[in-house]
């Protein structure tokens, strides 16, 4: 499955580094090719000789050695297709958030022209530091992929989030990676996300319970595929999430979600999972209105965001559109008419009965497209983020 990959592994100062070498024999099994760098303390973890065994490469570990006209801290990360630092402990995340380089392993992320994938090992304290957790969200900004830690019982005996992921857990993401790496360079998409807001007047408004999260799991995946990603989401969704290739543009109501996706055109992918108000409020105020003037709220329809969008003429209509629908019954019917009158190739139908989905880390998700009907599994609103993107990438080869 990873048949030609090349991996450089940098190993560094934690207790979980044993791991690491059963991760390389993992890589190695998968068909990859791993070349490892250690920190002083990774090698005081790893022996040097153990990972050049399993490696059957030279094991780095100086800034200058031997070989320092070949300048590893430069050339390691030319001659791999990704740099997995396993484990990464919290000192490792700060230097290399804060761009510092004072040996071979953190030279080498300065100097990087590749993705990073990390997985975190540490203490409960230190994983739950706000300064840690500042510095991860800053590692994830800066594009790193991160494979979460468990919590478990750890290394020094106190319990809680920090013992690194499985080696085998770690190998699945790094096979995520791949699968998906590259699959949209070049392209731009617009996704829409949360619920869009309607004022009532200058402090009351309409909305709904929308999170965001899905939107933003698919943004995310299809920034981690290469597209350059235009987020318009709405102000009470959730943080958007961050990446290099990832614009967030907050907006209040459907009027201004229409205007922020028609103004982000071109696009080759649109993807709108926004929960768009059908209606706002016709006869708003811009003052706040007085409880003893009473409340007679009139209504007008909200542009169709998806359906302007879908049913552009070529070639400004995105190669790809898709939809979701939100049904609490006759799901695949009720998805198969918004697919054709909104002009969507894809309609993701999921099922809101009692309160499903929304807020939700998970979801259960039917695809509808013009020839086939699949239901998917549960899985996470990540996983089908993912699903999402890797459906867009073959709908485009074809
Ligand atoms: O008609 P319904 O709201 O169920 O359709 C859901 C799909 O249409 C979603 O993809 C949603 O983002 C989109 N939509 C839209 N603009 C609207 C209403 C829905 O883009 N005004």
């Amino acid at each position: 499955m990873l048949e030609g990959k090349r991996i450089l592994l940098v190993i560094t100062g934690s207790i979980a580094a044993y791991k690491s070498l059963e991760l390389i024999r993992l890589l190695t099994k998968a068909g990859a090719s791993v070349e490892a760098a250690l920190t002083p303390g990774g090698a005081q973890f790893a022996t040097p000789l153990s990972v050049e065994t399993l490696t059957g490469k030279k094991a780095h570990t100086e800034l200058w050695d031997d070989d320092a006209f070949e300048m590893n801290h430069i050339e390691l990360s030319r001659r791999a297709d990704l740099i997995a630092v396993v484990p990464a402990t919290a000192d490792f995340i700060a230097k290399m958030t804060r761009g510092e380089g004072d040996d071979l392993a953190s030279t080498l992320l300065l100097a990087k022209n590749k993705p990073v994938l990390l997985a975190p090992s540490m203490n409960v304290e230190m994983w739950e530091n706000p300064a840690f957790q500042r510095n991860l969200a800053q590692a994830e900004a800066d594009g790193a992929t991160v494979v979460p830690p468990q919590s478990d019982e750890l290394a020094c005996g106190e319990v809680g989030m920090g013992k690194m992921a499985e080696p085998a857990d770690i190998l699945d993401a790094i096979a995520q990676h791949f699968a998906h790496a590259n699959t949209l360079d070049g392209k731009h998409a617009i996704v829409t996300s949360g619920g869009t807001v309607e004022r009532i007047d200058s402090v009351r408004y309409i909305s709904n319970f929308s999170s965001g999260k899905q939107g933003n799991a698919i943004a995310l995946a299809l920034a981690r595929s290469g597209a350059q990603v235009t987020l318009v989401h709405s102000v009470n969704s959730e943080t958007a999430p961050a990446h290099p290739n990832l614009r967030p543009i907050k907006v209040e109501s459907a009027d201004e979600m229409l205007r922020a996706t028609r103004d982000a055109l071109p696009a080759d992918i649109f993807v709108a999972c926004a929960a768009v108000c059908d209606f706002k409020v016709a006869n708003r105020s811009d003052r706040k209105i007085k409880k003893n003037e009473g409340l007679a709220l009139e209504f007008e329809e909200n542009p169709d965001i998806v359906q302007s969008i879908g049913t552009l003429p070529e070639p400004e209509r995105p190669a790809v559109v898709v939809g979701f629908a939100a049904e609490t019954e006759n799901l695949v019917e009720n998805a198969q008419a918004k697919r054709t009158t909104k002009g969507c190739d894809l309609i993701v139908a999921n099922s809101v009965r009692d309160g499903a989905v929304f807020g939700q880390a998970e979801n259960t998700a039917t695809f509808v497209t013009a020839n086939e009907t699949r239901p998917l599994d549960t899985m996470s609103k990540a996983q089908l983020g993912r699903e999402i993107a890797t459906w867009i990438h073959a709908y485009l080869q074809d």
